[in-house]
């Protein structure tokens, strides 16, 4: 059994943020990276709606690729349905990310930390869990934003971020305050690792970025039982799109991450745009 599968998931390509590091801390394992294109983004979704697609979407998952483990590689997906995974597939072992605000109220010295994330993570009732736990003795500004994830996503594709409106989206974490300022911006968003530099840029002073990946990878190696004897055959790490459509450039993208974009038909394939023909498995989640 040890050669099941890792299983990532996320909306889109802000879990290869994730992925990246967790290929460094277990580079025997095996992985399917699960992007939910079709939903994409989460962050403007209704919550109700958004768990039971979810919760769905994981039956088919686990039973298609029974993996080992699922890790959650998007905080607005982990905040709102990583207790009720567990409670749907108990005996699957879930890692979820959410906001990292208990490292952030550690770190501080200011005392003001704000925390990035999509429109759905900031409105969630765990976040503000999160918050009233671990940091009581921080101001702590919750910053949702529109356009950051699909930013990401196109800058990822081709390469080129409107600089603008990256600082237009991150301004309002700074703030000023009896002479205090913001130290701390948590990424509480698995995409927006992507645009860290683009942020660092445009940020009006120099701030520490809490990206939780590493972590994130760290808790799902903590769970996995050790891979005996031999090394698991060589099985490609795949990846698998919702929406059962993966153009050239998404393809190359995952190429570059180590994934073969998978076809239901058993084939593997790359730079290939003819995925419409093919797409009965990646359209998994639309059933
Ligand atoms: N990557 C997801 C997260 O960590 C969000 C992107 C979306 O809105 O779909 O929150």
């Amino acid at each position: 059994m040890t050669d099941q599968p890792i299983l990532m998931f996320d909306s889109g390509v802000g879990g290869l943020t994730v992925l990246r590091e967790a290929r460094v801390l277990m580079p025997d394992r095996r992985f399917i990276y699960v992007a939910d294109d079709a939903a994409f983004p989460f962050g403007a979704w209704e919550e109700p709606a958004l768990r039971e697609h979810i919760l769905g979407l994981f039956a088919k998952l686990l039973d298609r690729f029974a993996p080992a483990i699922s890790v959650i590689a998007c905080n607005t997906a982990s905040t709102l349905v990583i207790d009720a995974l567990r409670e749907r597939f108990p005996g699957h072992p879930f890692v979820g990310t959410v906001p990292a605000v208990k490292p952030a109220a550690e770190r501080t010295r200011s005392g003001l930390v704000s925390v990035l994330a999509t429109p759905g993570t900031v409105k969630r009732q765990y976040t503000r869990d999160l918050i009233s736990k671990w940091a009581q003795k921080c101001h702590v500004r919750l910053v949702g934003s529109d356009r950051l994830a699909g930013l990401s996503e196109a800058y990822m594709r081709q390469g080129f971020v409107d600089e603008d409106a990256v600082r237009a989206e991150i301004e309002p974490c700074f703030i000023e305050r009896d002479g205090m300022r913001t130290d701390i911006v948590v990424l509480a968003c698995t995409h927006y690792p992507f645009l860290v530099n683009r942020m660092r840029k445009t940020a009006p002073w120099p701030v520490d970025w809490i990206d939780p990946a590493e972590a994130i990878a760290r808790r799902a190696l903590s769970l996995l039982p050790p891979i005996n004897g031999a090394l698991p055959q060589a099985e490609p790490d795949i990846a698998v799109f919702t929406s059962g459509k993966a153009d050239f450039a998404v393809s190359r993208l995952m190429q570059g991450f180590g994934l073969t974009v998978h076809l239901d038909s058993g084939k593997a394939a790359r730079h290939s745009n003819r995925f419409e023909d093919d797409a009965a498995l990646i359209r998994i989640g639309q059933d």
